[in-house]
């Protein structure tokens, strides 16, 4: 078959798997391209597909309310999927935050939550994390320090924002409750000298560190963080765009902390592929927001909504949070076995389905180039990954809820002839 001709696609869309892969469909755990690859697809589209490519409940969800109204605006009707929908996350979320907002992507979630907050506190700043990502618009770009690429000939961006350490002990070199002591430090430090508590909206934390290097963070820090916040007023943002509906063994990775948070951002995993973000908060805070100030013409799409349905009650009757969490298990296993025998993997971590593998040198130094050659080598394989970190040393492991034992294994084997092949 002759390669389908792409030079019409802008290539601001940078390869992240190496070569030119033509998806031709998915099906469950697996992507088919069109020169005949099957491939164990543990990308999941970043982090979006967490039941699996083209489940079939979320086909014939799609496919029947597509039939019945595709595009029903927000301001002009509601509709049954988008009611059904706000039932449906009532019933995931905790019990306070029951009022709802949509939007269509990641970054547009993240910036209606800022923008929320600002009405609620009418304070003018935020406060994030070293190595988050949060998104690409000109806002979500200033609370993003994963990597200089997504901000290199953008600036200046917006202001008001600013940065603390997050506690990614490895990075540091340090045990955990050092690492820490030292991050809560340097948050009060900055309420000190450079954004007072009464002028600062919210803090916004991506519930496990992200692109940043899939870094969950310790509980005690996020107990911290929480009574900081309940002590100045401030509005805690969980950005749970990577880590939500399941990746992490449970519906939302701050579960897994204890704490809950004022407001949680909302994507990726929520509508298994169709583009839709959501937004929860307490109706007190909602009711902050003035109507009209914030909105979108598709936020809320019917199809879209549909879609998140069928995902939540996929998720819910297939036990996946219970697959996510056991199968974690056993990739986590699998991992630190080869961990032994391959010293270049300097840290296996995670939680859930939200694994990672960083690349390191003997003298602790980020390995970028290994970490590239095993992902390579894994695709050569039948693999898919991806790397992360600002340092891309990382290899990220995403699989799908619905991922079997077997797969895993394959998976680990495959993974292992690559590390060998380097
Ligand atoms: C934690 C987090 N927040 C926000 C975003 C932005 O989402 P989107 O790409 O849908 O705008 C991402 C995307 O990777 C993310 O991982």
């Amino acid at each position: 078959m002759p390669t389908p001709d792409t030079s019409h696609i802008s290539p601001i869309w940078g390869r992240a798997v190496p070569g030119t892969l033509i998806a031709e469909r998915g099906e469950g755990a697996y992507l088919y391209t069109t020169d005949g690859q099957q491939l164990l697809d543990f990308t999941c589209g970043i982090g979006v597909t967490n039941t699996g490519h083209s489940h079939p409940r979320v086909v014939r969800a799609i496919q029947e309310q597509a039939a019945k109204l595709i595009h029903g605006q927000a301001n002009i009707v509601y509709h049954d999927p988008l009611i059904r929908l706000t039932h449906e996350l009532s019933q995931i979320v905790p019990e306070k935050l029951s009022s709802f907002f949509f939007s269509n992507s990641g970054a547009e979630i993240l910036e209606a939550s800022v923008k929320l907050a600002k009405h609620a506190t009418k304070r003018p700043n935020i406060i994030v994390f070293n190595g988050s990502f949060h998104g690409r618009t000109h806002l979500t770009m200033a609370m993003t320090t994963s990597k200089t690429i997504y901000r290199v000939g953008y600036q200046p961006l917006p202001a008001g924002i600013f940065v603390t350490p997050y506690p990614y002990a490895y990075k540091y070199g340090w045990d955990e409750a050092t690492t820490v002591d030292y991050c809560l430090a340097e948050l009060k430090l900055l309420f000190k000298a450079q954004t007072a508590p009464d002028e600062t909206a919210a803090i916004v934390i991506e519930s496990v560190l992200g692109e940043g290097g899939y870094v969950p963070p310790p509980a005690r820090f996020m107990h911290e963080l929480r009574e900081l916040c309940d002590h100045y007023g401030i509005l805690l943002i969980a950005d749970e765009v990577q880590s939500g509906f399941g990746r992490t063994g449970k519906w939302f990775g701050f579960e897994h902390t204890g704490i809950v948070p004022d407001m949680i951002c909302m994507a990726k995993g929520l509508a298994s592929g169709m583009p839709l973000s959501g937004l929860a908060a307490s109706p007190d805070v909602m009711s902050k927001w003035t109507p009209g100030s914030h909105g979108g013409t598709y936020g809320g799409n019917a199809v879209a909504c549909a879609a998140a349905v069928a995902t939540i009650q996929t998720i819910r009757e297939e036990k996946l949070l219970e697959n996510s969490t056991r199968m974690g298990e056993v990739l986590m296993i699998g991992l630190r076995r080869l961990q032994e025998e391959y010293p270049e993997i300097g840290d296996v971590r995670g939680v859930g389905l939200m694994v990672a593998t960083e690349f390191s040198t003997e003298k602790r130094e980020p390995w970028t180039e290994r970490a590239k050659a095993a992902t390579k080598a894994s695709l050569d394989e039948g693999l898919m990954l991806l790397t992360c970190g600002s340092y891309d040393n990382i290899i990220r492991w995403i699989p799908p809820l619905i991922v079997n034992e077997a797969q895993v294994k394959d998976a680990l084997g495959m993974f292992e002839k690559a590390l060998k092949k380097n």
